[in-house]
């Protein structure tokens, strides 16, 4: 207990010294080191191989981050922050220090910036300069600005490549106050081949690894802290990734690739129940640290606390009069997918044992329904949920932002009308139970709170596809006035919802046999069918999105959209189709441009 208490007190001082070290300095403007400093290309690759990073960005502060390959605890490492790129107005220096047992990752958090204001920042280690990031504080809450801002998910790297994020920074190079990553910013598997691909320039190696099946070509997912570490190290390799980190604050949470596939609470589900239950609490508290080291989030980790409490990621941002950001968590409090994996059960549509087909995925509607109502599971935990309605009831802001892992439009797949299939097949299906239509009831109840408020705007990730929905309380039933409105974002390289489906339909015979294959081709026009509240659909894409608040007025989201084929190559022609979408103030309606 008493090492406990140290441990916590040592981090929480941590934190002051740092911030206190870093208070405007007067009259500063000698950026001269005693030392020489090396900016050689060369040095700076070995030095600082995952450049450097901020986040969550307030008034007054952002966090500053970078890991210093070698570094150890005697090594000193300073940093500055400017005004300008060439450090002629330096308003904060200071010195901190990393070494092995955070794996070399260094995040300050200054205090006494300015509100609203662009800054860029160096760190110097190892006789080695690091890039020159810039960041951007935000605006006071009564500010009256506009925000704009890009969101992004689901960035697989196996096989894979960031023209998202090139053609994020291409069209937004200064424009943008921050970038949302909403999760699946790594992926915890070197080769799954439900939706990997394996092999090539940019195949992931964890030092340990679970294999998840017999033979090589079945992959294996990360499993110790080792692996996470490793996995994140790899994935900022890249170089587009680096770029956009260079260029502006992220505000990051994870869904549930940080952790692994369809993750519940700290329970993995590889192996869907073949292995029995897979709580795997030292992979999680793993997971989370490896986050933490590696994410610009303003967040406390306590590494002497276990699993739920070591840390807590949902939490809110806020951005001027008209934005405030509401972060959710959406794995760490869930509960359990409402169908057991295990046993065929027939009630959901379930004809297979031990897979997600029927549990997690393609779930007879009626059957789930009808037990979801009774059980009526939670997706945020009574804690988050509180925290959701008090704040976003509280909060004066003109738009309420809610960042979900997972979408909150329902996903319905109505097969019913298609003759040749048999019975059991002719009915509405959810596409996914690992949304939030697996916690429909919770979802039902928590519009219905916030609705009132007006001007909720929901934006999600996770499900590798473009859809703006509007949402109800009831989507079964829809009043005359939405909800609330949802932008969802397709991944930056993760293969799309139809290209997943369409190879899934193809290795099951159960299902190739009933002649779905031809219809996966088909995706949008029957999503459309069966969801009255999408406005728009594109389930073959990959992109990056970007909102704009205009003031009280109205919002703007632009889909940048990439065809999937492209993220399969290194090289890219640099087609970007665009979508545009307007919601004015009050309406709850989106209006296609
Ligand atoms: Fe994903």
């Amino acid at each position: 207990m008493t090492t406990r208490i140290h441990r916590r007190d040592f981090l929480r001082l941590a934190v002051v010294t740092v911030a206190a070290s870093a208070v405007p300095l007067a009259g500063c403007g000698d950026t001269s080191s005693a030392q020489p400093v090396s900016t050689d290309p060369a040095d700076v690759a070995r030095v600082f191989p995952q450049g450097i990073a901020s986040g969550d960005p307030s008034p007054e502060s952002v966090i500053l981050w970078t890991r210093v390959e070698g570094a150890a605890a005697g090594d000193r490492i300073t940093y500055e922050i400017a005004l300008d790129e060439a450090f002629t107005q330096v308003v904060a220096r200071g010195e901190t220090s990393t070494d092995a047992d955070r794996d070399h990752t260094v995040r300050i958090k200054p205090v006494g910036l300015s509100p609203y204001t662009t800054y860029w920042y160096r760190f110097v280690g190892l006789g080695v300069a690091s890039p020159i990031g810039r960041t951007k504080t935000a605006p006071e809450p009564g500010q009256d600005v506009p925000v704009r801002f890009a969101f992004a998910s689901c960035q697989d790297f196996v096989g894979r490549w960031y023209h998202s994020w090139r053609a994020l920074v291409e069209r937004h190079p200064d424009d943008l106050d921050f970038v949302v990553h909403l999760g699946d910013y790594v992926y915890e598997t070197d080769g799954d081949p439900d939706f990997q691909t394996v092999g090539g320039d940019r195949a992931i190696k964890l030092p340990d690894g679970l294999p998840l099946g017999d033979s090589p070509e079945s992959g294996r997912a990360a499993l110790t802290l080792a692996d996470y570490r490793s996995i994140y190290r790899q994935y900022r390799s890249d170089e587009w990734l680096r770029r956009a980190h260079q260029l502006y604050p992220f505000v990051n949470v994870w869904d549930d690739h940080e952790f692994a596939n369809d993750s519940w609470q700290d329970h993995a589900t590889h192996f869907n129940e073949k292995q029995g239950d897979e709580k795997s609490p030292a992979q999680r508290e793993a997971a989370d640290r490896a986050w933490f080291e590696n994410q610009p989030a303003d967040v406390v980790f306590d590494e002497a606390a276990s699993y739920p409490d070591d840390i807590r990621i949902y939490r809110g941002l806020r951005f001027g009069r008209h934005v405030e950001m509401f972060m959710i968590d959406d794995r760490y409090y869930r509960d359990d997918h409402l169908v057991p994996e295990g046993p065929a059960d027939l009630s959901v549509g379930k004809f297979a044992a031990n897979s997600s087909l029927g549990s997690r995925n393609f779930v007879l509607k009626s059957g789930f329904d009808e037990r979801e109502a009774a059980a009526r599971p939670t997706l945020l935990g009574a804690a988050q949920k509180d925290w959701l309605l008090g704040g976003v009831a509280a909060s004066d802001a003109t738009w309420k932002i809610l960042g979900s892992g997972v979408q909150l439009s329902q996903m319905a797949v109505d097969l019913s009308s298609f003759e040749l299939l048999p019975a059991q097949f002719k009915a509405k299906f959810y596409f996914s139970c690992d949304q939030w239509d697996g916690y429909r009831s919770e979802r039902a109840d928590l519009l219905r709170r916030l609705a009132p408020g007006g001007n909720l705007v929901s934006i999600a990730g996770d499900i590798h596809a473009f859809y703006a929905s509007e949402l109800h309380v009831d989507f079964d039933a829809p009043s005359a006035v939405p909800a609330a409105v949802e932008f969802v974002v397709a991944g930056i390289s993760s293969a799309s919802v139809q290209e997943i489906t369409q190879a899934t339909v193809d290795s099951n015979p159960t299902l190739s046999a009933l002649g779905l294959g031809s219809l996966v081709g088909r995706f949008d026009s029957i999503l459309a069918d069966s969801n009255p509240h999408n406005v728009f659909a594109n389930s073959l894409a990959n992109g990056v999105a970007v909102m704009t608040v205009d003031r009280a007025s109205a919002i703007e989201v632009e889909f940048l959209q990439v065809p999937p084929s492209a993220v399969r190559e290194a090289s890219w022609d640099g087609a970007v189709q665009v979508a545009r979408f307007r919601v004015a103030g009050g309406s709850n309606r989106i209006q296609k441009l």
